[in-house]
């Protein structure tokens, strides 16, 4: 008899069960009114004297062994049925996570920023709402300067000191009334004019000014920066300078840089010249430079700006800038590799 309880116990201890039907038919056959164990206390006052202490002892262990197992079964299914109600089945394979990919046009605003950092150049930024003061007038653009015509001005509301910034030109004010030199900043960010919108240009884009003031900052120093430049951005060393005219800087130039008339695409992409327009550039204008407190005298600086969206679409052939803004998902997937 005690053999026989001890293989039950032995029973009990490895048992498994994984439905509740399956617990409660454990725990009638050994628990329950008719159970294993009533019968083997019902037998206690059979066995002899010098073995009833062994054999309740030996009893006793099954009852609590079966107790725990039942308990600990029970537990185990309710907590695997609590975190499947939560999370699901969780055995079953997991979901497939997208990557998503940087947008054309940061991607190409981080490989400026990279290029220029590595000569030195800090990154600043200004406000999209801008005032008449940094926008224009401290650019050497007062009122009334019919230069102001040359970019279609949004204004906000009928206040017409408050706008939205035509160029980012106008982070270069900021940064010389907040900064001594030597200044080397170039400053990316969003522009605004009030043009029709089309294939080529829309109303908002996107620009990188670039202004460089110390002591004894010459023309010179402007070109072989530029050089550095497309050589790095564009593996393209050769440029040209067209003089130009802009209001904050004197002399003022036009940059082309020479891409070649190889293939089709470059035919196509410099109208069969070869020579592609990058960007505007000059030595800041003395009155720009006192409008922010810089003594010019004492100090000279060169500036650039060019326009981000149209190098994006240039260097990825992309037909429309309108597809810029779409956030068409199957537009930008196509920029996944370019992290
Ligand atoms: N702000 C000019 C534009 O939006 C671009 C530009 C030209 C910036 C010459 C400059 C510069 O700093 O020197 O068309």
């Amino acid at each position: 008899m005690l053999e026989e309880i001890k293989k039950h116990i032995a029973e009990v201890a490895t048992f498994t069960a994984t439905s509740k039907e399956e617990i409660e038919t454990f725990r009638i056959k050994y628990l329950g009114q008719k159970g294993l164990l009533k019968t083997f206390f019902a037998e206690f006052k059979n066995v002899p004297n010098e073995q009833k202490k062994e054999f309740g002892q030996v009893v006793n262990e099954l009852k609590t062994t079966a107790e725990a197992k039942v308990n600990s079964l029970k537990e185990a299914l309710e907590s695997s049925e609590e975190s499947k109600g939560i999370y699901g089945d969780l055995s079953r394979p997991g979901e497939v996570l997208e990557l998503g990919s940087s947008h054309p046009i940061t991607l190409v605003k981080n490989k400026i920023i990279e290029i220029f950092s590595r000569i030195g150049f800090n990154v600043s930024e200004g406000p999209e709402i801008e005032d008449d003061w940094h926008n224009f007038t401290a650019l050497n653009l007062p009122e009334y300067h019919p230069a102001r015509d040359m970019q279609d001005t949004f204004f906000i509301q009928t206040n017409p000191d408050v706008l939205l910034r035509t160029h980012t030109s106008s982070v270069q004010v900021r940064y010389m009334e907040n900064n001594k030199p030597p200044i080397r900043t170039i400053s990316p960010g969003r522009v605004y004019r009030n043009e029709a919108i089309s294939a080529r240009s829309h109303c908002f884009f996107h620009q990188v000014e670039g202004l460089y003031v110390d002591k004894g900052v010459s023309f010179a120093d402007l070109k072989q920066t530029l050089q550095y430049f497309t050589t790095e951005m564009f593996g393209k060393s050769k440029i040209r300078l067209r003089p130009s005219y802009f209001p904050f800087t004197e002399p003022s130039a036009e940059v082309d840089v020479y891409w070649g008339l190889e293939t089709e695409t470059d035919y196509k992409m410099t109208k069969g010249t070869g020579w592609l327009e990058i960007m505007g550039c000059g030595m800041v204008d003395p009155n720009v430079l006192e409008n922010c407190g810089i003594d010019s005298e004492v100090y000279s600086g060169f500036a650039f700006g060019m326009g981000i969206d149209r190098i994006a679409l240039l260097l990825n052939q992309i037909p429309d800038i309108r597809m810029f803004s779409e956030n068409d998902i199957r537009f930008l997937e196509q920029f996944k590799s370019s992290l």
